[in-house]
C-alpha cells in the first residue's frame, strides 16, 4: 500500500488560543483517519500544549527547526533533544530557513544528523528558485541540495523529503502534478538512488509542497513519485486541512 503523509507546516501564525483551536477541531475531524500519518507543526512556543491536545490521537507534532548543538551558549536557539520531548518529526531545510537565515547545505547537513540521533525524522526540504528554474538548474541544485544535506547519512530510511520549488510556496502558482513529478520520481529519486539502494529509497515518503489545497491535492497523490503533501497556508484552516488529508487517503486502495 502507497505510503501517505501529510505534514502541516503553520510557519509563525496563530497566536496561542487559535493554536489551540486549531488542533482541537483537527484532532476531532481526522479521528477516523488512519491511512494516511498526519503531522502538525507549529511554532517552537505551542509545542508543549499542541503535543498534550494530541497525545492521545493519531496525528503526531513536528517541529519546523531546530539547531545542531546538544546544548551551550546559543542564544535563541532550540536543541534537537528540546524538540525531541514533544515531537517526533522536525522539518529541516525550509526554503525561508535558506533564503531568509541564511541555512547552507552543510549546516542543514548537521541538522539531519543531529536529528536522527535524537530519533526525530528529518523532513529536509529541497527546491529550486524561480530564477534556478528558468536558468536551467533546477535539476543541479536539487542534486546538491540532497547529496550535501544527507552526506554521511546511512539510515535514509529514516527519513522523509519534501520537494517545495519556491516559485510555488505562498504564491498560488503550485507546480502541475507532473513537473513535481518529474523532479520527484526523477531527479530526487535517482539521486537517492546513488546514494543508498533501491529499497532503503523505496521506503523514503517523497512530499510536494507549494499552494497545496483541497481541490489540487489529489492529483499529486495520484503521481507516482509522490507520497503526500507538506501544507503551509492551506493548514491554518482545519476543515481546510482535514480535506486535504482524506482526500489524500481516498486515493489509496
Ligand atoms: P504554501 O502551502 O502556503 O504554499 O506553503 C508551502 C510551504 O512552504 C510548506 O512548507
Amino acid at each position: 500500500m502507497k505510503q501517505i503523509v501529510i505534514a502541516a507546516n503553520w510557519k509563525m501564525n496563530t497566536n496561542l488560543n487559535e493554536a489551540i483551536d486549531l488542533v482541537t477541531s483537527l484532532k476531532k475531524l481526522l479521528s477516523s483517519s488512519v491511512k494516511a500519518t498526519t503531522i502538525i507543526c507549529p511554532p517552537f512556543v505551542y509545542l508543549p500544549e499542541i503535543n498534550s491536545i494530541l497525545k492521545d490521537s493519531n496525528i503526531y507534532v513536528g517541529a519546523q527547526n531546530m539547531y545542531f548543538e546538544e546544548k551551550g551558549a546559543f542564544t535563541g536557539e532550540i536543541s534537537p533533544s528540546m524538540v525531541a520531548n514533544f515531537c517526533k518529526f522536525v522539518i529541516l531545510g525550509h526554503s525561508e530557513r535558506r533564503s531568509i537565515f541564511g541555512e547552507s547545505n552543510e549546516l542543514i547537513n548537521k541538522k539531519v544528523h543531529a536529528a536522527l540521533v535524537n530519533d526525530l525524522t528529518p523532513i529536509l526540504c529541497v527546491g529550486e528558485s524561480q530564477k534556478e528554474r528558468e536558468e536551467g538548474l533546477a535539476e543541479k541544485i536539487i542534486h546538491e541540495q540532497l547529496t550535501v544535506g544527507l552526506n554521511q547519512i546511512d539510515n535514509i530510511e529514516n527519513v522523509q523529503i519534501a520537494y517545495e520549488p519556491v516559485w510555488a510556496i505562498g504564491t498560488g502558482i503550485a507546480a502541475t502534478p507532473e513537473l513535481a513529478n518529474e523532479i520527484m520520481d526523477g531527479t530526487i529519486k535517482s539521486t537517492l538512488k546513488s546514494l543508498y539502494n533501491d529499497e532503503q529509497v523505496e521506503r523514503v515518503p517523497l512530499l510536494y509542497g507549494g499552494s497545496v489545497n483541497s481541490d489540487n491535492i489529489e492529483e499529486y497523490v495520484s503521481m507516482p513519485g509522490i507520497n503526500g503533501a507538506l501544507v503551509g497556508g492551506a493548514s491554518l484552516k482545519s476543515e481546510e486541512f482535514s480535506l486535504i488529508v482524506t482526500k489524500a487517503e481516498s486515493v489509496i486502495h
